[in-house]
């Protein structure tokens, strides 16, 4: 099926003007598909801007400290894309002479890049003939094929990839993958596609058999997992006690306080008996309770649901710091990394 032309023609008259497209600079291009892996345009364009602006080069990337960049991709969330950025700026600065590799498998070698992003690069940057395969491509893809397997099930992936690989029109693989990617976010969206002026409506087969509502067929996943957590303030004077996670979870890197998590919200009780073990060499008479939890903060994730009460408690005597938790003055409160529920309460609180 030849849908090159039409494709390619509707994407240069409706396409969206934005900043990653109007370069082949692979460093803009790889840093605008990693902060739009799993972000919206609208919002990421505000980090592309902040990012390329902090860290015009790859090398100065490079040299950035992963504090300083997990605060600036702070709000963005799914942090392991923030720390993976910096490991493949050193990896470029370090195995490729800070020149950023020309070959897919070289691209692939990076961290934080799979194959969409391996693809988007070779092709955007260097017009090489890899298929990108996304949420929106594949989309495009089912309704196109009338294909009823699952996207997200292995054996969808694998042929959502072959067909885009077959679609793939090798000679500007760039612009045809930006196409089926634009076609997917402006034409082809996952309810009430705009099938009248879609450029491909003469070759849907989708749209012949009226399976249009059916398609793209997806698995369910998994119920988010619920948690309750309960965040413990201790402050002396201007100092509040930060907990710098190093877990190689979610948050690897960022920065929260001591914490209780029972599967329930805690009694008071419970908090009272963490706080007074966590500073057992304290008088407990010089430890009192600021501030019980007046809500429950909320925050939906990909896999989890998060729900967060504060607990705020004054302390006379200065804590121990260690290299988990750290004494911060109240001004530095917000100069470091924090998750979104953290953020919200700082804000609140108005702690900063
Ligand atoms: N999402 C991921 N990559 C994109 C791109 N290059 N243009 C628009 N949206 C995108």
């Amino acid at each position: 099926m030849d849908i090159h032309d039409d494709l390619i023609s509707w994407y240069l008259v409706n396409k969206r003007d934005l900043p990653w497209r109007n370069t082949t600079n692979p460093y803009l291009i790889w840093l605008s598909e990693i902060i739009l892996q799993q972000t919206r345009v609208d919002q990421g364009m505000a980090y592309y801007h902040r990012f390329s602006e902090t860290y015009p080069t790859l090398n100065s990337l490079a040299k950035a400290d992963e504090e300083e960049v997990l605060k600036l991709w702070q709000g963005l969330g799914y942090y392991s894309r923030g720390r993976n950025l910096l490991k493949a700026a050193q990896k470029v600065a370090d195995d490729f002479n800070g020149v950023f590799p020309k070959t897919y498998t070289d691209i692939l070698s990076l961290p934080g890049v799979g194959p969409y992003t391996a693809a988007a690069i070779a092709s955007f940057a260097f017009r090489l003939p890899y298929a990108v395969v996304d949420g929106n491509v594949s989309r495009v893809l089912s309704r196109l094929f009338d294909e009823s397997t699952p996207i997200n099930s292995s054996a969808g992936k694998k042929l959502f990839q072959d067909l885009a690989d077959k679609c793939l029109s090798t000679k500007r693989p760039d612009l045809h993958n930006q196409a089926m990617m634009e076609l997917g976010a402006l034409v082809c969206s996952p309810r009430n596609p705009s099938c009248n002026t879609c450029p491909l409506a003469s070759h849907c087969l989708s749209m012949a058999r009226e399976t249009i509502q059916d398609r793209p067929q997806k698995i369910k996943s998994k119920k988010a997992k619920e948690r309750q957590i309960d965040y413990i303030i201790l402050q002396n004077d201007n100092r509040i006690l930060m907990r710098k996670r190093t877990d190689k979870d979610i948050w690897q890197g960022l920065f929260d306080f001591p914490s209780i998590e029972l599967g329930r919200p805690a009694k008071p009780d419970e908090i009272y008996k963490y706080v007074k073990e966590a500073l057992s060499e304290h008088d407990s008479a010089k430890i009192k309770i600021q501030k019980a939890p007046v809500k429950t903060y909320q925050h939906v994730l990909s896999h989890q649901k998060l729900k967060a009460r504060f607990w705020h408690f004054k302390v006379e005597e200065p804590f121990q710091e260690n290299s988990i938790y750290l004494r911060k003055n109240k001004t530095q409160l917000g100069e470091v990394p924090v998750p979104r529920l953290i953020q919200q309460y700082l804000t609140d609180s108005s702690l900063i």
